[in-house]
């Protein structure tokens, strides 16, 4: 980004503002190859084992209905206006999780400990997200094999258990999966995913649409609609509604950093808030035909919707069965989910390295190998904890999770509402109206639509915050113990 852009030093002024525009101007940076580029990377980022894996999963955990209003909600008001503050930090900025608060507040401020708390859960969420990849791995070579499916609940069941149970066999599939990682992070960014999201992710939508219509035959469709979209109470609770707010980011990619980083290989004339709309549309419209398709199926055959993490690998072989070329459904199912598992995966090693080139100067090809094998034996836990029930069995015992829940918990539950919290008072109290003047500069659709603009600052000052520390606090049963 050069420094041209004429009536800038008009309209700013003052001390921070300075900073700022020094920050923008002083280096040339990696930007994405097309106006698109973003997009793709961002909505690649976004649609992955989150939609189709894990949301549908919690879902029928949390007993449809309900649940899925409450994620709806946070994903509009609390989601939404994070990511598009999220990437303007980036663009802002140019620099990563950790640097962007640095840049912004200084050398010694705390803040930065919101870009420290992102990394960290780029850490901890790849780790466990490496190993559900890898049992998505499993699933193409057993699919490519013909040796998927019998089209019977118990035979899909011990087929689960027997790919996410061989603890030696899920720590290999994990180091294969964060190898392809690796690989490709080690290549910079724009190039590999843009091309991979420019021509998988309509393939991903296509294969839901048609997925969609083989359930809207089935017998339970209209019982799966009801899981879905009824006003279901039966096992909703003060941790669904934190768990609402944790997926809410978890499935944006928002609360870590990795919509900042991408965000700071973006154009000056790109259209932030445009993009985000785009992509928060697209990643909710994947989720809700993910639970469309695979509750239907649940209930036609008689499966749980409460079986947790082996959902997606149990049902979606289930209703491929009975297709004609099941063989070859499985196998695309399959591939496209390693490949929305992938572009995600990208996104989150990129931000743990983006730290240490960015902060530390290490070289790319030193950062990223490093973190992947850090993430690596991260993951060993998580791959173990499916397969024995010795394992970790003691802490299962104490606080009913095993490893790979905690990390889960702990990461999207916890880790990003907090980051998250972190960017909406950072970029709505601490820049406030800096960032609108900023905005104004760099031309985006919130600079330009003033009233939008305000809404939104307003709903990341007030709204957001109240939002994420209300249901912290309820989570943490402090109302109760006030109340009695
Ligand atoms: N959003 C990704 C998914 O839904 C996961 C992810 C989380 C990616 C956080 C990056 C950062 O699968």
């Amino acid at each position: 980004m050069g420094p041209d852009s004429g009536p800038r030093s008009r309209v700013l002024t003052g001390a921070g503002l300075d900073r700022l525009i020094a920050v923008m101007a002083e280096e040339q940076r990696g930007e994405w190859g097309s106006k698109i580029g973003f997009i793709l990377a961002a909505a690649g980022s976004a649609v992955g084992l989150g939609n189709v894996w894990k949301f549908p999963y919690i879902t029928g955990e949390n007993g449809g209905g309900l649940f899925v209003v409450v994620y709806l909600v946070c994903i509009a008001f609390v989601g939404l206006p994070i990511m598009i503050g999220e990437v303007m930090l980036g663009r802002m900025t140019k620099r990563s999780a950790v640097g962007a608060f640095r840049k912004l507040s200084g050398e010694r401020s705390l803040w930065q400990g919101v870009g420290w708390i992102g990394v960290a859960a780029g850490f901890v969420i790849l780790s466990y997200y490496s190993v559900v990849a890898g049992w998505a791995l499993q699933y193409v070579v057993i699919a490519a094999k013909g040796e998927m499916s019998s089209g019977d609940p118990a035979a899909m069941a011990e087929r689960f258990a027997a790919v996410a149970g061989n603890g030696p066999g899920a720590i290999a599939w994990h180091v294969a999966f964060m190898a392809v990682t690796v690989g490709i992070v080690i290549g910079g960014v724009a190039k590999g995913v843009e091309v991979a999201a420019r021509v998988l992710m309509p393939l991903l939508l296509i294969m839901f649409v048609a997925l969609l219509g083989y359930a809207m035959t089935l017998d339970g469709f209209g019982e799966g609609l009801n899981f879905v979209f009824g006003l279901n109470t039966d096992k909703f609770s003060a941790s669904s509604v934190l768990e609402a707010l944790g997926h809410s980011f978890f499935t944006l990619s928002v609360g870590m950093g990795a919509m900042l980083t991408y965000g700071s290989y973006l154009r000056k004339d790109d259209d932030i808030v445009g993009a985000a709309v785009a992509i928060t549309v697209l990643d909710t419209v994947v989720a809700l035909m993910a639970c469309l398709v695979l509750f239907p199926i649940t209930f036609t055959y008689g499966m749980e919707p409460t079986q947790g993490p082996s959902l997606v690998f149990t049902n979606i072989p289930m209703a491929f069965a009975r297709l004609p070329g099941s063989t070859v459904w499985a196998l695309t199912f399959f591939l496209l989910l390693v490949f929305a598992a992938l572009t995600s995966a990208i996104s989150l090693l990129e931000v743990t390295a983006a730290y240490f080139i960015d902060e530390l100067g290490w070289s790319r090809k030193l950062a990223v190998p490093l973190c992947g094998a850090v993430i690596v034996l991260l993951g060993i836990p998580s791959a173990l904890a499916a397969s024995s029930h010795t394992f970790g069995a003691g802490m299962e015992e104490a606080i009913g999770l095993n490893w790979f829940d905690l990390f889960d918990y702990v990461s999207s539950n916890w880790m990003l509402p907090l980051c998250g919290l972190g960017i909406s008072v950072f970029v709505a109290w601490r820049l406030g109206d800096e960032a609108r003047r900023v905005q104004f500069e760099i031309g985006s659709t919130l600079g330009k639509l003033a009233g939008a603009y305000v809404v939104w600052l307003q709903v990341l000052r007030w709204l957001v915050p109240a939002a994420i520390i209300v249901i912290m606090l309820h989570a943490l049963g402090v109302f109760e113990a006030l109340a009695g």
